[in-house]
């Protein structure tokens, strides 16, 4: 950004904040990018992925530009205030909400504020008739029973809350969808301070500030018209992202990771034309082989297949160390160690087939 473009964009944000009020609000306008926070700030406002009028009629313009400008951008600005020269600077804001306590209320509620709007600004879209995922719907359907069981029960948590705060659909340790609602800008990923945790997914928020212009004291209203806006496609995406990651071969079989470990360090650089690592670490791969073949197959992969496979790789692991022991040619050594390789990734292939 050169200086013009920097200026006018400030200007133009300035002057919208500080002067729509008195002179009305620009149709159409929009908004050029982030607050440029200082350098040493961590935190800066996200820039909207919409127009502050692309949601009408279910949100206003209006309630846009001040939800986002003036609000947003004060929890930001207080939030990267209140961390300086605490333990919690340095820290990313997920971090940052596991760790808070009540004992910090300008972290809890400058923290969750920022985290809070940023995660309503995405799940929001002018876009028409976005649609949860396959996975998404039938987490939907096997928790709640289904969209119109999950909306009234969202909806209801959110009529809910006492004064302000958010109504979430979340993701548990498990991951088990919830429906939960948390007061002033507390949320589920406080881990100090949810009554329940998890990744929240969508957020509702049910503060004055995010209807009372359009919808005065009819909260009910306002909900039934986000539920019109809401983006189903990046909740669904953040769905898949919040699920627990489900352990990897190696995780389950560690003996198998220690072959891998030796079987990686030997064989790429063979194929780059270096026999060195293999021909020092042959013994070392026959015994890792040995290892897995002497240790209990991990149950999930506990099948004829998998236990004629570790008694090959047992074989040729020895066969392999022999060859460089009494000192093979080149070619010889790199065809033994391309098909234990081979071997190798026939185990972990059969370990990552469905059945297992
Ligand atoms: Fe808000």
């Amino acid at each position: 950004m050169n200086k013009r473009q920097f200026l006018k964009t400030n200007l133009s944000l300035l002057g919208a904040l500080v002067t729509a009020p008195m002179l009305g609000w620009a149709k159409n306008w929009t908004w050029a990018g982030p607050v440029p926070a200082s350098p040493e700030d961590p935190f800066s406002l996200p820039a909207l992925d919409y127009a502050f009028n692309a949601l009408e009629p279910f949100i206003d313009e209006k309630t846009m530009m001040i939800h986002h400008g003036k609000h947003h951008a004060a929890y930001v600005k207080n939030l990267n205030a209140a961390i300086q020269g605490t333990p919690f600077a340095g820290k990313t804001l997920e971090e940052i909400l596991a760790m808070v306590t009540d004992k910090e209320p300008a972290i809890r509620n400058n923290g969750g504020g920022h985290y809070n709007h940023s995660l309503f600004w995405k799940i929001l879209t002018p876009k028409k008739g976005t649609q949860p995922s396959a996975e998404c719907t039938q987490a939907i359907t096997q928790e709640f029973g289904g969209m119109p069981q999950l909306k009234e029960k969202l909806l209801n948590a959110a009529k809910a809350v006492f004064g302000s705060g958010w109504a979430w659909l979340a993701v548990d340790a498990k991951g088990k969808l919830f429906v939960s609602s948390t007061p002033n800008q507390d949320n589920p990923l406080m881990t100090n301070l949810a009554a329940l945790k998890g990744t929240p997914i969508l957020g509702i928020d049910v503060w004055e500030h995010a209807y009372y212009l359009k919808y005065q004291n009819l909260r009910a209203d306002y909900l039934e018209a986000v539920w019109n806006v809401l983006n189903w496609e990046e909740i669904s995406s953040r769905y898949k992202s919040a699920l627990p990651k489900k352990p990897g071969t190696f995780d389950l079989w560690p003996m198998l990771g220690a072959f891998h470990k030796v079987m990686s360090e030997t064989f790429h650089p063979m194929e780059e034309g270096d026999l060195q690592p293999i021909k020092t670490r042959s013994g070392e791969m026959a015994q890792r082989a040995g290892e897995v073949a002497s240790s209990p197959i991990p149950a999930p992969f506990n099948t004829p297949d998998i236990a004629a496979t570790v008694k090959r790789l047992k074989k040729d692991s020895k066969a392999l160390d022999k060859l460089v022991k009494k000192q093979g040619t080149d070619e010889q050594i790199k065809s033994s160690l391309t098909a234990l390789h081979d071997v190798f990734h026939s185990i972990v292939g059969l370990c990552r087939d469905e059945n297992h």
